[in-house]
């Protein structure tokens, strides 16, 4: 798949200056450097096309330069930039937090905070959680990922790469299990696991909050079964934590519902978006109960770029083109296709141990012959697809999952044609 080449430098010149002017710690999963992109495809700077089913993991739902998104971004632009929300306000940032309580879970009356990334939203839910509360206690999940700033990173469940070498991290953080059946943890063992943990470190009535990704999304794709989400809601009731969900990546319309917390028919407390919400440009939110929302005193939430204009019309914009052109319901069939073709690779190649996700957040696990995670051959398929046309990412504690987060508005043609791409390069593999 060849286009026009479209930049002056290729691949192997940028890739010798990125050695040089950017530091190792920012990872790449491809050593490719983007010049084009439409809806499902990007072309590099050598002019090679391919078929993206990363999203720029899990951003362009609505695909790359939707025409509504950039459209509204352009008018925008025409009027302005940037004010800073605490310096003069503007109508799109009080409009898109109307549209956002009125979406999220549950009939409380809801109140949302803008930001620019995940990890800073998650940083002001534990803010306002610690306000409203007036504890200091956070829980997470092992396996969990929600950033890399220092909250978040401390309430990340996976050490490489994300905490080695940081420490120390924020006080007053515990890690729970996580109900995983594939790798041996049932629902009763994680909740054991928190019942322990109010033995053995934190009594309930000092935790401020419990963060959870609805289905883990860096840690390998695994979704939270429906009876632990609703004992997790049962206990924050008793012991008056808080609920948090992590809708990062599982947000806008991916898991085949506008929110994947809506599988479980609870209401969190306050739940974090980001990724998603603005068809590729950067902004996060903090949406959450009024009740809890308004504890925190005035100046204390927000920031410099929170709620950018540009960003935030271009939310206005995806979260439209979500609900025109029903990309929740979408996101099932696009689930469906590359479940169905997933299952029948799966009989021919016994390395797929399992496939599993909702919605449009699918992903495939692979084990060796000896049944354990084959880490090695996750990273083969995913060089040799991407030399082949198809951008996969890698996640998962063991780093054996290949996860599929195709745009939401990926033509269907296109997204065989991956699935064709992904079938060949495990038949060269195995
Ligand atoms: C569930 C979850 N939370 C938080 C984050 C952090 O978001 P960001 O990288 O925008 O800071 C991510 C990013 O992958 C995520 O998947």
């Amino acid at each position: 798949m060849t286009t026009s080449k479209t930049n002056t430098d290729s691949n192997k010149t940028l890739l010798a200056r990125r050695a040089q002017a950017v530091p190792q710690g920012v990872g790449n999963i491809h050593q490719i450097f983007a010049a084009k992109a439409e809806n499902a495809t990007i072309t590099d700077v050598d002019g090679k096309r391919y078929i993206d089913f990363t999203s720029g993991i899990a951003v362009v739902n609505t695909g790359h330069l939707h025409p509504k998104v950039t459209a509204a971004v352009t008018k925008q632009l025409e009027q302005f930039s940037h004010t800073c929300f605490h310096v003069l306000m503007y109508e799109g940032y009080i409009e898109l937090a109307e549209k956002l309580n009125q979406l999220a879970p549950g009939d409380s009356p809801k109140q949302t905070l803008f930001l620019s990334t995940g990890a800073e939203a998650v940083e002001n839910s534990i803010k306002i959680a610690r306000a409203s509360t007036g504890r200091s206690g956070v829980i997470a999940f092992s396996g969990g990922f929600h950033g890399r700033t220092y909250m978040a990173v401390s309430l990340t469940g996976k050490v490489i790469p994300y905490k080695t070498g940081f420490g120390p991290f924020a006080p007053e953080i515990f890690h729970a299990p996580f109900p995983n059946a594939l790798h041996g943890i049932s629902t009763e063992d994680a909740l054991n696991g928190l019942k322990t943990l109010f033995k053995s470190d934190i009594e309930a009535s000092r935790v401020a909050a419990i963060i959870i990704e609805p289905v883990q999304g860096e840690g390998g794709f695994y979704q939270a079964p429906k009876e632990f989400m609703q004992a997790l809601r049962k206990i924050c009731d008793e012991h008056g934590i808080l609920l948090i969900c992590d809708e990062v990546q599982t947000g806008c319309a991916r898991t085949g519902k506008m929110f994947a917390t809506e599988y479980f028919g609870i209401e969190p407390d306050l739940m974090v978006l980001a990724k998603g919400l603005a068809g590729g440009f950067p902004l996060s939110a903090v949406v959450g109960k009024k009740s809890v929302m308004d504890a925190a005193a005035p100046g204390g939430l927000g920031g410099t770029y929170g709620g950018n204009p540009i960003a935030v019309a271009a939310s206005l914009a995806a979260v439209d083109v979500i609900e025109e052109e029903k990309l929740a319901d979408r996101a099932n069939r696009i689930g469906e296709i590359i479940k169905n073709r997933l299952d029948s690779m799966a009989k021919k190649y016994s390395c797929i141990a399992d496939i599993r996700g909702p919605g449009a957040m699918v992903a495939m696990e692979l084990f060796d012959s000896k049944h354990q995670p084959d880490t090695e051959l996750t990273k083969n398929i995913v060089k040799l697809a991407a030399e082949k046309g198809l951008l996969l990412l890698p996640c998962g504690i063991y780093g054996n999952v290949i996860r599929f987060l195709t745009p939401l508005t990926i033509e269907f043609d296109l997204l065989e044609e991956g699935l064709s791409i992904l079938e060949v390069v495990l038949d060269e593999l195995n």
